[in-house]
């Protein structure tokens, strides 16, 4: 089944706590955290601290998912608050597969994701080193934008390089996902959505949860 990753940045931030009691609650599988430093991106949002208190209210798996610059500064931080997995943007990271295995020997699982203008074919070379491939369907920085059609073009060619090298990865979507478009990424045998604005814009996520993942 569809796994649904709850991306708290569209939630009401001065009540983030009963906001990942209610994610919990509503039966979403993952707390999905956007940590942005205003360089990478032009948005600032949560640190470790954010997570480390977070890590105190549920039992879901955390991602932390990196729009940041000089991602291998931080893996240490976001291990020692209890992030389960980790993920970078692959345009931040100049060794990917250095700081992939870092990840790894934490004992975390380690995500690379794809902005929608960039190509998947680098993921090729990376598939020994990845628990799971995360294709930005908006540029990072932002909830609530406009899901970019190509990805649903992307997802296809990745299913090829994965079933010509023979490996099973799961794959992701991040951004601008609704009702309409997650049918259709779901027919496409996508394992994770990552869903903000969408979750958070009616008043029950429980019966929100369930639409999408029925
Ligand atoms: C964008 C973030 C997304 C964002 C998704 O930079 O990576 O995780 O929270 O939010 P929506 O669903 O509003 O596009
Ligand atoms: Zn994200």
């Amino acid at each position: 089944m569809t796994k649904i990753a709850a991306s708290i940045l569209a939630c009401n931030n001065a009540y983030i706590g009963d906001c990942v009691k209610k994610i919990d609650n509503a039966k979403a599988d993952i707390i999905h955290i956007d940590i942005m430093d205003g360089h990478y991106v032009d948005n600032l949002t949560f640190g470790p601290q954010m997570i480390k208190n977070i890590r105190n209210l549920t039992n879901l798996p955390i991602e932390v998912h990196l729009e940041l610059f000089n991602p291998e500064k931080y893996i240490l931080n976001f291990v020692d608050v209890g992030a389960d997995i980790i993920t970078l943007q692959l345009d931040t990271c100049i060794h990917p597969i250095r700081i992939l295995k870092q990840i790894r020997n934490y004992n975390k699982k380690a995500g690379i994701a794809i902005n929608p203008t960039k190509s998947i074919e680098d993921i090729r070379y990376l598939v020994n080193y990845i628990d799971y491939v995360l294709l930005m369907s908006v540029e990072p920085g932002f909830g609530g934008q406009k899901f970019e059609e190509i990805v649903f073009e992307k997802i296809k060619k990745i299913k090829e390089i994965f079933s010509d090298l023979k490996i099973k990865i799961p794959i992701g979507v991040d951004g601008g996902i609704n009702l309409e478009n997650s049918k259709k990424l779901k027919v496409q045998g996508v394992e994770i959505l990552v869903i903000g604005s969408a979750l958070f814009q009616g008043d029950d996520l429980v019966e929100t949860i369930y639409n999408f993942k029925n």
